[in-house]
């Protein structure tokens, strides 16, 4: 017998943990509730990857109500003494942690199972031992539609089979598969979000928007994977963060929730509208070695989250131009944002690719 499904819904003002709070989504996510001023108070636990950036959080830090509701700790998911002492006095645990970029875990997979099963793993032990303790928390791991692998029809239901194709969709599967699982057997109040592809301010220059972006206000290369004919469901960042906050509030437990972003377009129109946006030629777009395993296709429905009542607010054209003149305007952020293993990554990534590139036909 299944066990009971604990209480789900969460206390006004709550104390919410957030892992992976430094980065893109997971900073999004806390300047959006923080800024609400409704008592919310968010504990970070972010390792500072090259991906995690203090400054991201700059805004809530430099406003004295919102920075007394923020506390900021340096550590690992992985680590069960870390995360042991964090989660006395949790309503909830919203896991943004993992590595995210699927070219690097091409290259170098393992970071990507420590974090995305190791550490989810420890997340939720953690959570186990708080409702033997009687202080229930809920846990929301933060997914991806890559678990579906590469859609060529249609649109991927909650209820489709999961068919990862790379380290980093196989290691996100793994993750939300754990999470279900403590639900099942534990009776552990999990939810889980698949969101789309994320765009954004604060998007690190690695992604495809961001990397063109950057490149092209350099008058650089913009290397484009194979045909550029690959299709994206493009979701603001603003909005992947608000429908993550409300399947907080309001999802079943032991539910999954699909977030799409209803803006399906291939690569290279991505690419066009981008330029278009900066005034700058397409002639900087060159076509260069294609992505191994590269999926070509992500759709999903978005049926059951509507039903629970959220939908997205940010057009692609008013996204994508408000993403455009934010890189414009912060330049400072993503020139320190190529630094660390920056250059010997990029090199690694497209240094080849790049000196064997064509030129893009257009169209
Ligand atoms: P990101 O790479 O910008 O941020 C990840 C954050 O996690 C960084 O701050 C990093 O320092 C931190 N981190 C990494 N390993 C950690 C560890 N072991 N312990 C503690 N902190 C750790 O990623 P993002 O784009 O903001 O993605 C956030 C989450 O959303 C990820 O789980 C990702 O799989 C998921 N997601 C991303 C997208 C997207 O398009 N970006 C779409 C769907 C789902
Ligand atoms: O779909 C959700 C996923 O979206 C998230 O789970 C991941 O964390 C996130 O990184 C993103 O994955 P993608 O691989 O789709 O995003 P990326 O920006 O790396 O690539 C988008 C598309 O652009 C993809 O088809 C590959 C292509 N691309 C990407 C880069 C970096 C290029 O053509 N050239 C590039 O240099």
């Amino acid at each position: 017998m299944e066990p009971a499904a604990r209480q789900s819904r969460l206390p006004d003002p709550a104390r919410i943990l957030v892992t992976g709070g430094a980065g893109f989504i997971g900073s999004a996510y806390v300047r959006d509730v923080l800024s609400r001023r409704d008592g919310t108070r968010i504990t970070v636990l972010d390792k500072l990857t090259y991906a995690g950036n203090r400054a991201n959080l700059a805004r809530v830090e430099s406003d004295g109500e919102q920075a007394a509701r923020l506390r900021f700790v340096e550590g690992d998911i992985a680590d069960p003494v870390v995360v042991g002492t964090l989660m006395d006095d949790v309503d909830a645990v919203v896991n943004f942690a993992a590595e995210s970029h699927v070219d690097r875990s091409i290259l170098e997979p393992e970071a990507f199972l420590v974090t995305g099963v190791i550490g989810v793993h420890v997340l939720l032990e953690a959570v186990r031992a708080q409702d033997a303790k009687g202080r229930h928390a809920r846990f929301l791991q933060v997914s991806t539609d890559e678990v579906y692998g590469s859609v060529e029809q249609g649109h991927s239901k909650e209820t489709d089979a999961l068919a990862p194709r790379s380290p980093y969709s196989a290691a996100k599967a793994a993750g939300e598969h754990l999470a279900r699982s403590y639900h099942v057997t534990y009776g552990t109040d999990v939810v889980v979000t698949r969101g789309s592809n994320t765009y954004g301010p604060y998007h690190h220059p690695e992604k495809l928007i961001p990397l063109f972006v950057t490149n092209a206000i350099d008058d650089g290369p913009l290397p484009l994977y194979g045909d550029g004919l690959q299709r994206r469901d493009w979701l603001f960042v603003g909005d992947h963060a608000g429908a993550i906050e409300h399947v907080l509030r309001r999802g079943v437990p032991g539910e999954t929730y699909n977030i799409p972003g209803e803006a399906e377009l291939a690569n290279r129109e991505v690419v066009e509208r981008l330029l278009a946006r900066l005034g700058k030629p397409w002639s900087l777009v060159r076509r260069v070695e294609d992505r191994p395993g590269h999926d070509r296709r992500y759709a999903m429905d978005g049926s059951k989250l509507h039903a629970l009542g959220w939908r997205n607010r940010t057009s692609f054209d008013d996204g994508l131009a408000a993403t455009v003149d934010w890189f414009v305007d912060n330049e400072a952020w993503w020139r320190a944002a190529r630094s660390g293993d920056w250059q010997s990554y990029y090199d690694r990534q497209y240094g080849a690719r790049l000196a064997a590139s064509t030129e893009a036909s257009r169209g």
